[in-house]
């Protein structure tokens, strides 16, 4: 029977130093805000966003909203960008994805200044990132790196199976297992005989957007499992990608849906504004 990672209770104590140390910031003079802008009004997006601007009030720094109407044009977003871009007290830009067709998210990454970048999705920081330069790390993958590290969690020499290859998660995971020495493989949905490479990880991280789909013959007795997804099921109530009940029989250790990764992701958004405001981005 697994251990069960609790992602709430981790990434509450991330934000409570996050507190402390925005305490410290203040008296030394250094403040800033962070800017979250949400185009159109899609349900699961203003959930987000509201949560990230009552995590930046809790750890005692600006946040700035910006709410756009779903027809607004990409020159308008950029000109705004552009503008957060100049303002000193703005340390951090975070444009909440995904946006209306007509706008492309490329210019819009590309707009940020990678100074405000806190999401990581800049080119320059996914460079940065790539080379172990400074730069803000994507949330979600840096979240999964504290998760295992707060729970004693050995990456060095470890095989890790990252399944899933987006942008904003398997290939920057893959990466920052690689910099903690692990033995990376990247697996997708071409990959062949998919099960047999789950079976040999020692961590596997599963981020492959479908409900449920990893259930126990994809593990390894003893493995770690770090899941990603979230889905809502038939009876409308949060999954993950994992088959969470047979999958902890068999795991030592395991991430729940809702509060595995999930928290993590926004405490490591404050963790890069607070960068951000020390003027001091991590390598
Ligand atoms: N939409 C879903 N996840 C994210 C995220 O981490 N950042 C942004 N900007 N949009 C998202």
């Amino acid at each position: 029977m697994a251990v069960i990672i609790d992602g709430k209770q981790i990434s509450q104590q991330i934000k409570d130093e996050l507190k402390l140390k925005v305490e410290k910031l203040k008296a030394e003079g250094k403040t800033g805000a962070l800017a979250v802008i949400q185009v159109g009004d899609d349900p699961a997006s203003s959930v987000y966003v509201r949560n990230k601007k009552n995590a930046c009030a809790y750890i005692g720094i600006g946040s700035l909203a910006y709410e756009l109407p779903e027809d607004t044009a990409e020159e308008e977003l950029l000109a705004l960008i552009g503008e957060l871009n100049g303002k000193p007290e703005v340390k951090g830009i975070l444009v909440q994805l995904p946006l209306p067709g007509h706008i492309s998210e490329d210019k819009v990454i590309k707009a940020i200044r990678p100074e405000k970048d806190v999401d990581g999705f800049h080119p320059q920081s996914v460079g940065a990132m790539a080379i172990g330069a400074p730069g803000f790390l994507p949330c979600t993958p840096a979240g999964i790196i504290q998760l295992l590290k707060r729970s004693g969690i050995e990456l060095e020499g470890k095989r890790c199976v990252v399944v899933g290859r987006s942008n904003i998660v398997g290939k920057p995971m893959a990466l920052l297992m690689l910099r903690e020495n692990a033995t990376v493989t990247i697996a997708h949905s071409r990959t062949k005989d998919l099960k047999g490479l789950c079976k040999q990880a020692d961590i596997l991280i599963v981020a492959i957007g479908k409900p449920q789909f990893i259930g126990a013959e994809y593990v390894k007795e003893g493995a770690v499992v770090i899941d990603v997804g979230i889905h809502r099921d038939e009876n409308n109530k949060l999954c993950g990608d994992v088959k969470f009940d047979e999958v902890k029989e068999l795991a030592s250790a395991i991430t729940p849906v809702p509060g595995g990764v999930g928290p993590m992701t926004i405490a490591m958004l404050m963790h890069n504004c607070v960068q951000g405001i020390e003027g001091d981005r991590e390598g």
